[in-house]
């Protein structure tokens, strides 16, 4: 199967996020958002969908075609953005990202922080299997960058006195267990304890923080995986529309009294007690009933 047909999650399956269903594109009018691994994707659905909902949107990408090209969609559907490229993990160039970005929209008042996972940088092994220096990459490219690009965009919004809103994709994975991940679950935990952490820390100055915990989505980074049954009640992966629109929610004023919290969105995945009850179990005594 090639990775095109892989990927091929079926948008008219009828329960998917419908392709010209949209934001209100006053929801997010006169906001700026910076999204942190936006050139593909999850990354790039959520691009796409809050500059649909109004905002500036800013493409942040190691892979600055991928950037160019969500850029040149949400311009030519009549919105505004920019693409930057700069390596999330480098301190200089994310706060040259983040003050480049707020110069060109005039502020930036809302975080993505998608840039992450696995499947890409580590081969899925048992702990006692893990070398040092993968175990660290999984840890910076899933937890420790986060600081960085979080505590340049604090720094903007606290000058400003706007306040804001700072959105994590942390995982499944996080809030669960499966094994050979687990220096990508540990990280994922971690952001969601840094999501709750920096929501008290910066409640007073009306900065919520808040995280998205996808289950299994169909992009291209899992695309050799993407077949077979979702393991999830709704018995669908996730397309990265559907983790888009969780985003904007919580990016928008419609979530202003929501913060700290993590929204797992996973089909039901992390409800489903794994125990399999095929046909209808008979009471023992149904006659005597
Ligand atoms: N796909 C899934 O099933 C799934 C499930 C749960 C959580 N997630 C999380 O969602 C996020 C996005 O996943 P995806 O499948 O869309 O990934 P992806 O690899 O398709 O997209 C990630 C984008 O971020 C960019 N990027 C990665 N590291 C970077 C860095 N250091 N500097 C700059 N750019 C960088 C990549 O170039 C890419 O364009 C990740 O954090 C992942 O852990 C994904």
């Amino acid at each position: 199967m090639s990775g095109s047909e892989a990927i091929r999650y079926d948008r008219e399956c009828g329960t998917c996020p419908p392709s010209h269903m949209s934001w209100h594109p006053d929801l997010l009018a006169n906001q700026a958002a910076v999204v942190a691994g936006g050139g593909r994707g999850i990354g790039a659905a959520i691009a796409r969908a809050l500059a649909s909902a109004g905002a500036a949107v800013c493409v942040i990408d190691i892979a600055n075609d991928r950037a160019s090209e969500v850029v040149d969609a949400i311009t030519s559907a009549g919105g505004q953005a920019i693409a930057i490229q700069a390596e999330l993990r480098d301190p200089r160039q994310v706060e040259s990202a983040i003050d480049n970005a707020a110069a060109s929209f005039g502020g930036v008042n809302v975080l993505v922080n998608v840039a992450g996972g696995m499947h890409a940088y580590a081969p899925w092994r048992r702990l006692a299997d893990w070398d040092e220096d993968t175990w660290d990459e999984i840890l910076d490219r899933n937890l420790r960058y986060v600081f960085l690009t979080t505590r340049a965009m604090v720094r903007h919004l606290l000058a400003a006195g706007t306040g804001g809103s700072v959105v994590n994709i942390a995982s499944i994975s996080g809030e669960t267990s499966a094994p050979n991940h687990a220096a990508y679950g540990a990280a994922k935990a971690g952001l969601t304890n840094l999501t709750r952490t920096l929501a008290v820390e910066y409640g007073p100055d009306q900065i919520r923080f808040n995280a998205v915990a996808p289950g299994s989505v169909a992009t291209p980074a899992v695309a050799d995986r993407v077949h077979g049954n979702s393991a999830a009640p709704l018995q669908r992966w996730a397309t990265p529309e559907d983790i888009a629109n969780a985003v904007v929610f919580l990016a928008s004023p419609l979530a202003s009294y929501v913060t700290g919290q993590t929204l797992l969105v996973d089909g039901g995945a992390s409800a489903n007690f794994p125990l399999t009850t095929p046909t209808p179990i008979p009471l023992v005594n149904e006659e005597a009933l």
